[in-house]
C-alpha cells in the first residue's frame, strides 16, 4: 500500500527542545493535512548521511537548524535567493534526485515585526547586534524593507566589518545606509528598534550595551525566546518596548509550510498557545 501520508523532520544538535515539530503539527492539523513531523538528531560530523537517510526515508521536506544551516547550504542542488546570500538554509525540499534549499529565518523576523508587532521597518533607524549566522541569516529581509539606516555592531567588530563588505551591494541597491559601529560606541536613544541576534541571551551572558540606547520610542527585538533575557530587562527598564523571537520561530515555520504544502497557516493562535505553556 502506498503511503500518502508526507513526512518531514527538523535536524539539529541538540534537537530535545525544538517547538517545531508542535509548530508544523499545529499548522497541519488546522489545514486539515495529515502529516508527520519528527525531530532528528545529528551527530555533529553526521550531518550529510543523516540528510541522505532522511531521503531514502523518502522524506517531502526537512527543516535545519543549528549548527547545520551553512552545512546544509553545502548540500543542495538549487536555492533560493534568501538562501544564497546568507549561504545557509533553514528549510529544505527534496524532489527525486534535487535537494531545494531555502531560508525563511529573515522573512520570519520582518514578519513577526512588521504583522505580529505592527512596526513598519520603513524609513527606520536599525541597530543589529551581532554577527554570527543568526544576524547574517537575516540582514536581507532587513534591507529589503528599506530601513533609513542599519547599523551593525558585535563584540568581534571585524567580523560586522565582513558582513557589511557582503552586504554593501545589496544595502546600496534597496538605497539603505549600512554601518558598522563599536558597541560601546552606539549612539543613545537614537535607534527606532534594537536587535539582538547574538547568543548572549541562551548563555545568560551580558552585553557591553549601554542601557541609553534604550527609549521610550524604540523596540528592542530578543531572536532568542523562552525567558525574558537581561537585554529585554534593561530595554524596560528604560520605558522600550520588548520581544522575543517567539513569533520569528513561528512565522519562519509558516513561510516553510507554504513552501512545501503551498497553505499559509494561521499563526496567532500557534503564538498565543506556545506562549501560554
Ligand atoms: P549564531 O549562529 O547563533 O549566530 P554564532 O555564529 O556562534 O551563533 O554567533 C554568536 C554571536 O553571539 C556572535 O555575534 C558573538 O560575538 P563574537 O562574534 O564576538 O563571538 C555573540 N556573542 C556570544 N557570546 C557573547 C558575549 N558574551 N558577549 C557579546 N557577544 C557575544
Amino acid at each position: 500500500m502506498t503511503d500518502l501520508k508526507k513526512h518531514f523532520a527538523v535536524i539539529g544538535n541538540p534537537i530535545h527542545h525544538s517547538l517545531s515539530p508542535q509548530i508544523h503539527r499545529a499548522f497541519a492539523k488546522e489545514a486539515g493535512l495529515d502529516i508527520d513531523y519528527e525531530a532528528v538528531l545529528s551527530p555533529i560530523d553526521e550531518f550529510k548521511n543523516t540528510i541522505h537517510k532522511l531521503i531514502a526515508k523518502k522524506l517531502s521536506g526537512a527543516n535545519v537548524t543549528l549548527p547545520f544551516k551553512k552545512e546544509g547550504y553545502q548540500l543542495v542542488t538549487s536555492h533560493s535567493n534568501h538562501a544564497k546570500i546568507a549561504q545557509a538554509v533553514n528549510t529544505l525540499e527534496f524532489k527525486e534526485d534535487e535537494i531545494i534549499g531555502h531560508n525563511t529565518d529573515g522573512i520570519g523576523l520582518v514578519r513577526d515585526l512588521e504583522q505580529n508587532l505592527h512596526i513598519d521597518l520603513k524609513n527606520k533607524k536599525i541597530l543589529l547586534i551581532g554577527a554570527g549566522g543568526a544576524a547574517e541569516g537575516v540582514i536581507y529581509s532587513i534591507l529589503e524593507k528599506n530601513p533609513s539606516e542599519l547599523t551593525l555592531t558585535n563584540r568581534t567588530i571585524e567580523k560586522s566589518n565582513v558582513i557589511q563588505n557582503k552586504m554593501d551591494v545589496h544595502a546600496k541597491s534597496f538605497d539603505v545606509n549600512l554601518n558598522v559601529i563599536e558597541i560601546a560606541k552606539c549612539p543613545l536613544q537614537y535607534f527606532d528598534l534594537i536587535i539582538n541576534a547574538t547568543s548572549t541571551s541562551l548563555n545568560n551572558a551580558d552585553l557591553d550595551l549601554n542601557h541609553k540606547v534604550f527609549h521610550e520610542g524604540s523596540l528592542a527585538y530578543d531572536m532568542m525566546y523562552g525567558k525574558e533575557s537581561s537585554f529585554m530587562r534593561e530595554a524596560q527598564s528604560q520605558g522600550s518596548k520588548t520581544s522575543d523571537g517567539l513569533g520569528m520561530l513561528v512565522e519562519q515555520a509558516a513561510e516553510a509550510f507554504f513552501i512545501w504544502h503551498q497553505i499559509k497557516p494561521q499563526t496567532k493562535s500557534v503564538i498565543e498557545s506556545l506562549r501560554a505553556l
